[in-house]
């Protein structure tokens, strides 16, 4: 069944959200799930966690990468996806907690905001700590802003907020004595290696949302598989989120890079 884009927006540079028709993802779907789609019959299948679902209608957030995510992009209100799959995956562990730091970097404090809201309700005290190359790449700061009781903002080239990365903000919260007591970090696989070593160190349980590649995203295919714990997991259905102190996070970078040239010939023959 077709799902129409009711609404588009662009974020940032080569980053749209999408509000898409769908009555069952968003009856159904909880912060930290997510959705396959596939743009049309020649695009691969792209997962994508839910932002936000009301009356109806579900928001992605998209980051043009690859062929199938520009394919994506390239869409209009109006138009349709071919299929939308979800909600997909476990939602995450929501419950009071006391100080939970959230962090976010790239695209990834997109499925970091579902979360970050739930955890509110639950009355959790928050930081949220969101980082990106650039000023403008850093997105959804609003609706951050609304949200947590402490939002610290970095920037690698120093555009906004203060010049770092996020590792560099959270090593500065635990050293002023504010230390958290839970962490979710959602966005690039190193960025989520470096948190999770912090918290590893601190004794601090940190969830992680892996995004390895994806084909079925129904446990089928193997594609999504990490090895948690010294154990073979599949990101779709035993995740997306593990605690990343027990990701073998090198592997997982090393298979995330196995298909890197593979996509930007993709990508290379597509904008031809
Ligand atoms: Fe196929 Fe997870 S995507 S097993």
């Amino acid at each position: 069944m077709a799902h129409r884009i009711l609404r588009k927006r662009k974020l940032a540079p080569g980053v749209y959200e999408f509000w898409i028709e769908h009555e069952q993802i968003s009856k159904y779907a909880k912060p930290g799930q997510f959705l396959i789609i596939r743009s049309n019959e020649k695009g691969e299948r792209i997962p994508l966690t839910i932002v936000e679902a009301s009356k109806n209608a579900v928001r992605v957030i998209v980051k043009c990468i690859g062929k199938s995510t520009y394919m994506m992009a390239m869409m209009n209100e109006g138009d349709e996806f071919l299929d939308v799959v979800g909600p997909l995956g476990n939602p995450s562990e929501i419950d009071y907690y006391g100080h939970v730091t959230v962090i976010g970097g790239g695209v990834g404090i997109a499925p970091l905001l579902p979360i970050t809201r739930a955890l509110k309700k639950a009355k959790n005290r928050i930081t949220a700590i969101l980082g990106a190359a650039t000023a403008e790449q850093l997105i959804l700061k609003d609706e951050f802003e609304e949200t947590v009781d402490n939002l610290i903002l970095t920037t690698d080239d120093g555009t906004f907020g203060k010049k770092g990365l996020v590792t560099e903000r959270l090593e500065e919260l635990i050293a002023s004595g504010d230390k958290p007591d839970i962490i979710w970090a959602i966005g690039p696989t190193v960025m989520m290696k470096f948190v999770s070593l912090i918290a590893a160190r601190e004794n601090i349980l940190c969830w992680a949302s892996l995004n390895p590649i994806m084909v079925d995203g129904t446990g089928m295919c193997g594609a999504c598989r990490v090895e948690v714990d010294g154990h073979m997991k599949f990101a779709c259905v035993d995740g997306p989120e593990f605690d990343g102190r027990k990701v073998n996070w090198n592997e997982l970078i090393k298979r995330q890079h196995q298909y890197m040239e593979e996509e930007r010939k993709a990508l290379e023959a597509f904008k031809k």
